[in-house]
Order: structure tokens, then C-alpha cells, then sequence
């Protein structure tokens, strides 16, 4: 990777703006860092679609971002992580470093959460793809792991954000039995941290709730500082590209990430 410069950006996407909150963590932690977000909003959700157009719509979205210019590309959905991952990785070879949402919760829970019985909610696609139980499985500690599909949530958080419209939804999702007596639950869904004091107040703080933003953009930065790609000179510029503009994207990133940004629209499908 010696032939990129710590100037380039890092290349975010998403299904949405779901991934939003990804980016947010990584500005807090890398600040200095630009960026270039993607979100598919022309084909959201991705929760629902089959593995194969999850695979099409990521390689084309991570050339797009490598035509960006990008050093690191990360995969800020994880229905896209779950399905996509690989091939991703395997096109890009060695043009960028290219990161998933999963693999640093993995190893957060290894570290962290030994002989634990672990919750998971995510979209359908993650779920059913099993790729969390089977690396948590492989790790080999003892953690119990119980998945939920929570599908329609994502879309009801772009739609209600944090309000109260989303309470059903959620009582709807989270009464479900499976979700009894866990000690931590995974959001495996980029979307999810925007209600999780909601989710955390429904199960009346009883257990943890993991929102991995944080923990992916530490992961993030402790890449770029092995491959020697840390900006610490700035400016930190931003850009926000959707492949769909429509206004109630552009209000919506609001509830997704704290500071103002202009979503722009990149016509990558047209
Ligand atoms: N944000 C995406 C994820 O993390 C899900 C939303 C969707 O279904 O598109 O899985």
C-alpha cells in the first residue's frame, strides 16, 4: 500500500445514510481526515436484496470510490459486509486498504465479552447471511450468539428518526423472546445507533447495548497508523455523495451525523 499518500481520503458507503454514524465516529477519532461518503439511496434497503445485487451494487460503488482517489475503503453497512465482503476485497486487491463494520465487533467481543450470551439485530440479509455467528463460533470463547431480523427497522429510522412513530416499531421487534436474558446486544446495523438510548430504555438498562461505530473508526485509525496513511496535517474536507437526492435525505442526515453537511448527487447508476 506504499504507493498512496496520507492526503487521500478515506472512501465511506452505505445502503443510505445509515452509515452515517460510522463516519461521524471516524471524524471524532480522525479529524484531520478527509472523506468521501457514498450512499446508495437510489437502491436502499439493501437488507432485503439477494447476496448477488448486494455484490454488484458494492464493486461498482468501491471503483467509484477508488476513482476518489481513496487510500482506505470501508464498508459502512453490514448487510454489504455480510455479502459483499470478499469480492470487494479481492477487486480492489492491493489499489486500498478495504475494511467491514464486522470484523472489528468480532474481536471486540473476543476481547471483551468471554462465556457471554450475545444479542444480535440486524437486517435480514445479515442475519440469515450467519456470518457473525460463525466467526463469533470460530472464536472459540464460550459466546452464546442469538440473531434477530429486525428488517423494516432501518427503514422507519430513515423514515420517524428518533421519534416517537419508532416506538412500536421497536416494542414490535423487541419483545421477541429471543432477545431474553442477554448480557449485550450487538446493533449490526449501521442505522440502529441513532435509537439506541430507546433500546437501551426499553430493556430498562438490563443489559449492554454495542453500538460499533466507535469501535470501527478505532479500527479504522489503528490500519491507517500500521500502513503509515494517518493524516495529521488536514484539512479534513468532506464529501457527501447519494446516488438518489431527494429533500428528506437531505433533512434526514441531520439525525445521522452531528455536524451540517450538503449531500450532493452522484449519478452513478444513470
Ligand atoms: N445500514 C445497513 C446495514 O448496516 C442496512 C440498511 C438497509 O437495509 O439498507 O445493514
Amino acid at each position: 500500500m506504499n504507493q498512496h499518500a496520507p492526503s487521500q481520503p478515506i472512501g465511506i458507503f452505505d445502503s443510505g445514510i445509515g452509515g452515517l454514524t460510522v463516519a461521524d465516529a471516524i471524524v471524532k477519532h480522525l479529524p484531520k481526515e478527509n472523506i468521501v461518503y457514498f450512499g446508495d439511496t437510489a437502491h436502499l434497503p439493501y437488507g432485503d436484496k439477494s447476496a448477488s445485487t448486494i455484490q454488484a451494487y458494492s464493486v461498482k460503488i468501491a471503483h467509484m470510490l477508488l476513482q476518489q482517489q481513496c487510500k482506505l475503503i470501508l464498508i459502512a453497512c453490514n448487510s454489504a459486509s455480510a455479502a459483499a465482503f470478499e469480492l470487494v476485497r479481492e477487486y480492489i486487491a492491493s489499489k486500498a486498504i478495504v475494511m467491514n463494520v464486522i470484523d472489528p465487533v468480532i474481536l471486540l467481543l473476543r476481547d471483551h465479552y468471554p462465556n457471554k450470551n450475545i444479542g444480535l439485530i440486524g437486517t435480514r440479509q445479515t442475519v440469515n447471511s450467519n456470518v457473525y455467528k460463525k466467526k463469533i463460533d470460530d472464536l472459540n470463547r464460550g459466546i452464546q450468539v442469538t440473531s434477530l431480523a429486525t428488517n423494516l427497522l432501518a427503514s422507519a429510522i430513515e423514515e420517524f428518526g428518533n421519534g416517537k412513530a419508532i416506538d412500536g416499531v421497536l416494542e414490535e421487534y423487541l419483545s421477541h423472546p429471543t432477545l431474553k436474558n442477554l448480557d449485550a446486544l450487538v446493533l449490526a446495523c449501521t442505522h440502529y445507533p441513532i435509537v439506541k438510548t430507546k433500546i437501551a430504555h426499553y430493556f430498562d438498562h438490563s443489559m449492554e447495548i454495542i453500538d460499533p461505530s466507535d469501535t470501527v473508526a478505532k479500527a479504522v485509525k489503528a490500519h491507517l497508523a500500521d500502513a503509515n496513511l494517518l493524516n495529521v496535517g488536514g484539512p479534513g474536507m468532506k464529501r457527501f455523495y447519494v446516488s438518489d437526492y431527494t429533500e428528506s435525505f437531505a433533512t434526514g442526515t441531520k439525525i445521522f451525523f452531528d455536524e451540517k453537511i450538503t449531500l450532493e448527487h452522484y449519478p452513478l447508476w444513470e
